[in-house]
């Protein structure tokens, strides 16, 4: 009997990047990059996986990603294991164990990479995505919140997707006003607990602000009469918000207070805020962050202030293929060699040529054909020139260009003179 076997696809959730989407992908990455040296962030790489203790200790054990959504798996010896599902609690560990925050030591970091949550995937929202992360360590004012948002604000820009996103911002205060919020808000809840779905009911005493989080449509009446956090928040966070908010106004950068948000993670105070969009359905936050200042001192470290985002790439990514639709991998070169003798030589040649001109993005043509069939190729390829080789070339050392999208007429020049016409590529 033969046996079937099942055709394998990648697991759910988790998409390939196929090349005719990679020239988008590698444009913002290359936009990112840039603007990270603009304000003088440098790039750290963490593991994938951590110690789920990690996690655990400082996303918090009541929040949707620790109790549901986090990948984690015992390795050979039996140590529980987890496929990081954010960046900071892993950036914040490496700065702990290599000292980086020794001193009071200014640290601005950011990286970029595969994130892993068990979520319901749908548009926007995967089990595998891609942030970037941003992290300022002892930076206690908040002139560091606001010049994190206008690099935000400044990758958009360049991006071209600044007309779709919305700036929200709240601040949740410092620990001892937070916590007598959060007394206020299991009073509320308490005196409404028919209201309250499973999930609340169990979060009530541990984590009453993940109350506010819920998704639940039936709950969200109850939410929004629920006491908010801003009016209830001490005299210092209330000074550093409004310090953020003079800045964001001198820098130009429009904002809108949202009192609701009060983030799925645990370890903020303070400033916190979120991108938003109207173009991505249910999954509106494309960046979001804000002030940690304490999870570096919970998790055994110097205490140190801390703030910071992460940007979802897919999400952005979506937007940006909305401004610019026609992102796709482009050469500038089509190499054609024609006879025995220029076939023969053809790499050799090849390689002479990106000598000359370092960033040409050349193809060189492998087979045989007649010119009408080769220019066609070239034609087809998208490429700016065809350039090519015969027996007169070989000899002279020198090679033909032909300009496919204008009406120049062909030229012949020497090899080590090809960078006057084709410039600086
Ligand atoms: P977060 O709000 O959990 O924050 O995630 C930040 C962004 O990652 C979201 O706004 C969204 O764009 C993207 N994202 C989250 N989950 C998914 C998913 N399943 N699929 C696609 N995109 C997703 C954090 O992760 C914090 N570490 C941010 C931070 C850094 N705070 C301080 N420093």
């Amino acid at each position: 009997m033969v046996e079937t076997v099942e055709k394998l696809s990648a697991v759910k959730g988790m998409a390939d990047v196929v090349p005719d989407q990679s020239a988008a992908w590698q444009y913002i990455e290359a936009n990112i990059r840039e603007v990270m040296q603009n304000y003088a962030y440098t790039e750290i790489r963490t593991p994938i996986l951590e110690r789920t203790q990690l996690f655990k200790r400082s996303i918090g054990e009541v929040t949707d990603i620790v109790e549901k959504e986090m990948f984690t798996f015992p390795d050979q010896n039996g140590e529980s294991l987890t496929l990081r599902p954010e960046g900071t609690a892993g950036c914040v560990r490496a700065c702990i164990e290599h000292a980086l925050l020794r001193n009071q030591q200014q640290q601005k970091l950011w990286y970029m990479g595969p994130m892993f949550r068990y979520e319901k995937p749908q548009k926007g929202r995967y089990r595998q995505f891609v942030q970037l992360g941003v992290e300022a360590f002892n930076y206690p004012g908040p002139d560091i919140d606001a010049e994190q948002l206008a690099l935000c604000a400044r990758l958009w820009k360049r991006l071209g997707i600044e007309h779709m996103l919305e700036l929200q911002i709240n601040s949740l205060g410092d620990a001892p006003s937070r916590n007598a919020y959060k007394k206020k808000l299991i009073e509320y809840f308490s005196s409404n607990l028919n209201k309250l779905d499973e999930d609340s009911k169990r979060r009530l005493h541990a984590n009453p602000m993940r109350i506010l989080d819920s998704k639940n449509p039936e709950m969200q009446e109850l939410i929004a009469a629920a006491p908010v956090l801003l009016e209830h928040i001490d005299v210092a966070s209330k000074e550093h918000f409004e310090g953020l908010q003079r800045d964001l106004k001198a820098l130009g950068i429009k904002y809108a207070i949202n009192t609701r948000i009060v983030r799925g993670l645990d370890y903020y105070n303070r400033t916190v805020f979120e991108w938003v969009t109207d173009k991505l359905g249910s999954q509106s936050a494309v960046c979001a962050g804000g002030r940690y200042d304490s999870l570096v001192g919970m998790l055994q470290g110097p205490e140190t202030s801390s703030v910071g985002f992460a940007m979802g790439l897919e999400r952005a990514l979506l937007l940006l293929q909305l401004a610019k639709p026609d992102l796709h991998h482009t050469i500038d070169c089509f190499l054609i060699c024609i006879g025995s003798t220029a076939e023969a030589q053809r790499l050799i040649l090849a390689e002479k040529i990106r000598d000359q001109v370092p960033h040409l993005a050349m193809h060189t043509y492998l087979g045989s054909g007649s010119l009408g069939n080769l220019f066609k190729k070239a034609d087809k390829s998208g490429a700016q020139f065809a350039l090519i080789i015969g027996d007169e070339e070989v000899a002279n050392d020198s090679v033909s260009i032909k300009f496919l999208r204008s009406e120049q007429p062909q030229q012949t020049v020497a090899i080590n003179a090809i960078k006057s016409i084709l410039g600086d590529l």
